[in-house]
């Protein structure tokens, strides 16, 4: 009996080892170590066994069946252990693969813009002012030297809001009605630039949007002449082209200065650039700005920042700037 038990014992224990997955192990646990193995019908042949070899046998055989249990234990935790990482790696989820480059968002031209000319003015000691979008009538003309039946009213195509007395609220059409608010809140020496929004009643096309931005500059102190107006537009010039850039003043009309000028900007190939209004401001605009025109004299210049964005960044059509479109805006 002792060598059936060896031979079944053999015979049992190659089969776990044999045995490649969990399934193949459990058919050979069933039937080498199961109630109907050979190896376990041993036990109802003792009772014929001579009792001195009983207790040997009942031995040998305990011994096989502890150390097939054991075999087995081992070679079902290696299967046990490979089929959960297999299952870990198939459920594994991927945290990575989602990871579409993050799209980074920007400042529009005109924001950039605006910030690179604050910076340029501020770090020639001005101040930045704000004023209100939604303006009256007398701080958008009255107040700078343009009185209700001014030929220069019918210019500005203005938006009216229908607000208060008819005509007395508008869009303001320049960011010059801010050169009031500022000498009202502010006593002089003044020097701010205000850049803002605008509105005029214009059909957009390539060069006219309805909306868009301009940069006012006002300078109040004392014995302000021409000469630092034109000192002004030209460190400003050549801080914020470079240099190879100038500019010259041609002369012009607006109500709110006396002398007034339009201002050029010349490129390094000779090409000009016209780009805005300027002049010492009139006695009447101080006088509306509470200002003594015998005490204190300044001068003030305002232009258009969409044109000077567009020229900069390439866009030959105003429209594509407020297209909304990511594409057009993500290029800049
Ligand atoms: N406000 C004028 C416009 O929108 C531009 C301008 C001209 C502003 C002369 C000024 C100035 O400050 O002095 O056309």
């Amino acid at each position: 009996m002792i060598e059936e038990i060896k031979k079944y014992r053999e015979e049992a224990s190659a089969a776990i080892e044999a045995a490649s997955s969990l399934v193949e192990l459990e058919t050979a646990e069933r039937s080498h170590l199961g109630k109907a193995a050979p190896l376990q019908g041993l036990k109802k042949s003792f009772g014929s066994l001579p009792p001195e070899d009983r207790k040997t046998t009942g031995m040998a055989l305990k011994e096989a069946n502890v150390s097939l249990a054991a075999q087995l234990a081992n070679k079902k935790a290696d299967y046990e252990k490979a089929e959960r990482a297999k299952q870990l790696e198939s459920e594994r989820l991927d945290l990575t693969e989602n990871t579409e480059a993050l799209r980074v968002g920007r400042s529009h031209i005109i924001t950039q813009a605006m910030q690179e000319l604050e910076d340029t003015f501020v770090g020639m000691g001005f101040n930045v002012a704000e004023g209100p979008e939604v303006e009256t009538d007398w701080h958008n003309f009255d107040a700078l030297n343009i009185p209700v039946g001014h030929p220069a009213r019918d210019g500005f195509d203005s938006l009216f809001v229908d607000y208060g007395a008819p005509g007395s609220t508008l869009l303001r059409t320049h960011t010059s009605p801010v050169q009031i608010r500022t000498m009202l809140e502010q006593k002089p020496p003044i020097y701010v630039i205000t850049p803002g929004r605008v509105y005029r009643r214009d059909t957009a096309d390539a060069t006219h949007m309805p909306v868009f931005h301009q940069l006012e500059c006002l300078v109040i102190d004392k014995d302000i002449s021409m000469a630092h107006l034109a000192g002004t537009i030209e460190a400003f010039t050549t801080s914020y082209f470079g240099d190879g850039f100038t500019s010259r003043l041609r002369p012009n009309y607006f109500p709110f200065t006396e002398p007034s000028a339009e201002f050029d900007i010349q490129r390094p190939d000779g090409s000009w650039l016209e780009l805005g209004g300027c002049g010492m401001v009139h006695p009447n605009v101080l006088k509306a700005g509470g200002i003594d025109s015998e005490e204190w004299s300044g001068f003030a210049f305002g232009f258009g920042i969409d044109r000077l964005a567009s020229l900069k960044f390439g866009v030959t059509d105003l429209r594509e700037m407020f297209s909304n479109d990511s594409r057009f805006l993500a290029q800049f």
